[in-house]
């Protein structure tokens, strides 16, 4: 193939280096290149887990000035990519969001990308960044600077067993609990109570939730459980099909190619619903069996 002409006339002369011949350069002569590519296959029949989260969010969320402790619309905009998230991936069970973080739950049972930890991460990176990036103006009046452009970086974990992706569900509500006490009663000192930020530090060194939730009633009147559910307990992002009120059953045989397409479909057609309510119970499982189970539930 000749190399195109804008080439033999630019600033390079054309001469025998430039003008390769790639009829006698067979493509086999370069293809063992190929071998240095590693490509890792999560565990087969585990939960997989993809966590993203907002690269230097503390920077940022200062340059564009997010209300503090909870910004409403950044909150909105992360729930918002991660819904387009989940309608993109129908593979994903549930999303948990707090913050600048969201895990994507995988079914145990997912092909997706032959489970290459990769594609699979890299996908759902890119997937709720686009979305993130571009939907900003709708939460946002003031856009977005090329210097201060929101990115996330992403991790995948398999959890072997029901009970550990449950705990580690488990764990990320009770870090945004925690957290978000903390920064409640923190800046209540700092903004209400006129506190340099270093004496409210020291106060708090040491204290337990209900020190915490004593400082904020009893100086300020704030009875923590009155604040919003979104700031108390986090974003869940799932599927919306009709509560029942039996536990899933056992996953079954494998499906055949057939049937998960079809179930793939039912999938994405429910609605994706985000909800802002305690997933640490039960009760919220059994009512909704087919997060464990995979298979779409009955539609609303
Ligand atoms: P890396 O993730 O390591 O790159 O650092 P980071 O700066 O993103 O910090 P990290 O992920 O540990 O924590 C998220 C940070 O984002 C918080 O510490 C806050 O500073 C900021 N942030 C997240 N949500 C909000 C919000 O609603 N309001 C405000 N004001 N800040 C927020
Ligand atoms: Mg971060």
């Amino acid at each position: 193939m000749d190399k195109p002409t804008t080439f033999q006339h630019g600033k390079f002369k054309a001469s025998a280096v430039h003008r390769l011949d790639f009829s006698e350069l067979t493509l086999t002569r370069y293809e063992y290149v190929k071998n240095f590519e590693m490509s890792e296959i999560l565990l087969p029949n585990t939960w997989i887990v993809v966590r993203i989260d907002g690269r230097g969010f503390h920077k940022l969320s200062a340059h564009y000035a997010f209300s503090k402790p909870n910004d409403r619309c950044a909150l909105d905009l992360m729930n918002y990519a991660a819904t387009h998230t989940v309608q993109s991936l129908s593979d994903v069970t549930i999303a948990y969001g707090v913050s600048d973080e969201f895990s994507f739950v995988f079914h145990k049972a997912t092909t997706l990308f032959e489970r290459r930890r990769e594609k699979i991460v890299s996908t759902v990176v890119s997937t709720f960044t686009a979305a993130y990036v571009l939907a900003w103006g709708r939460f946002f009046n003031q856009p977005l600077d090329t210097n201060m452009l929101p990115t996330f970086d992403g991790r995948a974990v398999c959890y072997p067993s029901w009970e550990n992706l449950r705990d580690y569900l488990n764990w990320r509500q009770v870090d945004c609990h925690i957290n978000n006490l903390y920064n409640t009663t923190f800046w209540a000192l700092v903004r209400k109570g006129e506190m340099a930020a270093t004496d409210a530090e020291e106060l708090l060194k040491g204290t337990v939730s209900g020190d915490k939730n004593e400082i904020l009633w009893s100086r300020f009147g704030i009875n923590y459980n009155n604040e919003p559910d979104m700031f108390k307990k986090g974003s869940v992002v799932l599927r919306e099909y009709a509560l029942e009120d039996f536990p899933a059953p056992e996953p079954g045989e494998p499906l055949s190619k057939t049937q998960a397409d079809k179930q793939r479909k039912a999938r994405q057609k429910a609605k994706v619903i985000t909800l802002h309510l305690d997933i640490i119970k039960d009760d919220f499982w059994f009512q909704r069996p087919w997060l464990k189970t995979g298979k779409p539930g009955k539609s609303v």
